[in-house]
């Protein structure tokens, strides 16, 4: 996944720079800036936002940027966007994967390519549009025609005030403001000045002039925009938070009042359903988990569960009487889109668990539930996961007052911190760490480590507890770190627990009641325990990267959503 954006305004270059600053959770491997005035000009780095922002020539009318997650080729500056045809008439930034890329790229062989990715394609195509006399948005159609494969591209070209955005199955807003207009990836990253939004439809292109914003299919159709007001909720980093995850976090017993509860009623008709499958990846998966295991108790329905990158794999039937739960944060990832799309050609019905109602999920679903929770930037997963818990509970009947469980979170959140913090500097020197538990707990379990590991780059092993003295207890040795999660019903998790002690482990027990074997203990609500304990575990993940210098909002090799399969 990318993040691109582009202005048409006075100092377009620092509108440029700002955006891609809140688009950076998107990939943030390299960046890039197109500026046109009577030549293309570029600025590529591989050392972030900021330093792209430094001695840039800050004016200029029209400007492009990308903020890349390498896919087709290395991290490198010369895979970094923008990209250039050979004659460096036309500039573009792509959000996407292009599928024939390779077979269009033999039929061009009087062309310089410059670069190992699949994007690089586009100019070059429209270059070779502009080279036979078409306009830009002439040429952007007709290059677009001969694209496969999920894109959203931003194209300029030299010495015209104009920017042209397309989009196919990846994200694209166009904005505009006064003596302003745009385009972005995300709503969210959009500046102040902009005052209404549309977003593209698959195979739609959108002209932005000076005053001027047209949309049309790829055949240049004229198309009517359907503007929305600009939501005016934008997030910036608080003064007392150092990152977004940790203010995401901390937000938790907050958000969970903003839970829909019609939303979960008219849901639920969808339940009486013959087959209910949950289809997610990581964070999103183990809430999953976790829900199925609760309808499974409390509705006493069956409901099987898929990682979506899996399904093709596995023994689940999918037909006309099958309704699929997708649980997606983003909305956006290609796994769970896959699927999805092919279930709906098979008459599923498509229920929604879903945090961005801008999102490609959202617009193929029946009906969705918002986790309504704000956008998240951290690329952990830390209040969606804790909405996704929510939602499923009460989608189980399980009756929660919102008032009781915000209450148990802050007391979760304040009565551990500063033992957290201590822990956390003892886990910033282990290796490897071992999270256990057992049924919907071995799912939080599996979270907790997630969570360790792709914040803190610590190995973190989640497991059933069972599953312990079969195998990875002889990875344990004296001091090793092993976080038991359950509540007063987990006996046979403590049992495992003390196993592991016996062998030298030392033992951290997220619980609401201590262990006389714990070493460390992190008390948790007696109500809630699962959702407490999740918090417990997103704080441990938090403060180990922080003791290891580590920016836990940008874990390396990773981006908030991922768009490719
Ligand atoms: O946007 P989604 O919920 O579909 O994302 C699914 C996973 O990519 C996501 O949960 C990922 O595992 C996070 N990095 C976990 O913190």
């Amino acid at each position: 996944m990318c993040g691109i954006t582009g202005y048409l305004a006075k100092n377009a270059p620092q509108f440029v720079i700002s955006a891609l600053k809140m688009l950076e959770y998107r990939g943030y491997d390299s960046a890039g800036i197109a500026t046109s005035n009577s030549k293309i000009t570029i600025k590529k780095t591989l050392d972030g936002i900021d330093e792209l922002g430094k001695n840039l020539k800050t004016k200029g009318n029209v400007a492009i940027g990308h903020t890349r997650w390498a896919t087709h080729g290395k991290v490198s500056l010369k895979n970094t966007h923008p990209f250039t045809d050979c004659k460096k008439r036309v500039a573009i930034v792509h959000n996407g994967i292009i599928t024939n890329w390779e077979s269009l790229k033999k039929k061009m062989k009087n062309h310089k390519f410059s670069s190992e990715t699949d994007s690089e394609i586009i100019a070059h195509l429209i270059g070779e549009q502009i080279e036979h006399g078409n306009t830009l948005l002439d040429a952007c159609a007709k290059a677009s025609k001969k694209l496969k494969g999920s894109f959203a591209f931003l194209a300029i070209e030299k010495g015209k005030k104009e920017i042209v955005g397309v989009c196919n199955e990846s994200p694209l807003i166009v904005g505009e403001g006064d003596k302003i207009e745009g385009f972005s990836s995300d709503i969210n990253a959009f500046p102040i000045q902009i005052e209404k939004i549309a977003r593209l439809k698959d195979k739609e292109i959108a002209y932005v002039g000076r005053d001027k914003i047209e949309l049309f299919d790829f055949n240049l159709k004229k198309q009517k925009i359907k503007w929305e007001e600009m939501e005016k909720k934008r997030i910036r980093l608080g003064e007392i938070f150092e990152h977004h995850t940790i203010k995401e976090i901390f937000e938790q017993p907050k958000v969970i009042f903003n839970v829909n509860m019609n939303e979960i009623k008219n849901a639920k008709k969808l339940l009486k359903s013959k087959r209910i499958v949950i289809l997610a990846c990581g964070s999103s998966k183990h809430a999953g988990e976790i829900g199925a295991r609760e309808m499974f108790e409390k509705l006493k329905k069956e409901v099987k569960i898929e990682d979506a990158s899996e399904i093709d794999y596995s023994p689940v039937r999918i037909d006309k009487n099958t309704v699929i739960i997708a649980v997606s944060q983003s909305g956006e990832t290609a796994d769970v889109l896959r699927v999805v799309k092919k279930a709906k050609g098979k008459g599923a019905k498509i229920l929604s668990i879903i945090n961005n109602p801008y999102s490609t999920l959202e617009k193929l679903s029946d009906y969705s539930i918002h986790l309504n929770c704000g956008q998240e930037i951290g690329v952990g997963a830390t209040k969606s996961f804790l909405m996704q818990v929510l939602i499923f509970k009460l989608l189980s009947g399980e009756r929660i007052d919102l008032k009781i469980l915000s209450r148990e979170l802050s007391k979760t959140i304040k009565g551990n911190l500063s033992r957290i913090k201590r822990i956390s500097k003892w886990m910033a020197k282990k290796r490897d760490a071992y999270f256990i538990g057992k049924g919907k707990w071995k799912w939080a379990a599996m979270e907790g480590a997630l969570k360790l590991k792709e914040l803190s780059y610590i190995h973190a092993e989640g497991l059933g507890s069972g599953e312990l003295k079969h195998g990875p207890l002889a990875l344990i040795e004296k001091n090793s770190p092993l976080i038991a999660v359950g509540d007063n019903d987990s006996a046979s998790t403590w049992n495992n627990a003390y196993e592991a002690k016996t062998r030298g482990a030392k033992i951290i027990g997220i619980a609401p009641r201590a262990q006389s074997f714990f070493d460390i203990w992190l008390k948790t609500s007696a109500r809630f325990p699962l959702m407490s304990a999740a918090v417990n575990e997103q704080l441990l993940a938090y403060y180990t990267a922080v003791a290891n210098k580590i920016n836990p909002d940008r874990p390396k090799n990773l981006a908030k959503s991922v768009t490719v399969l």
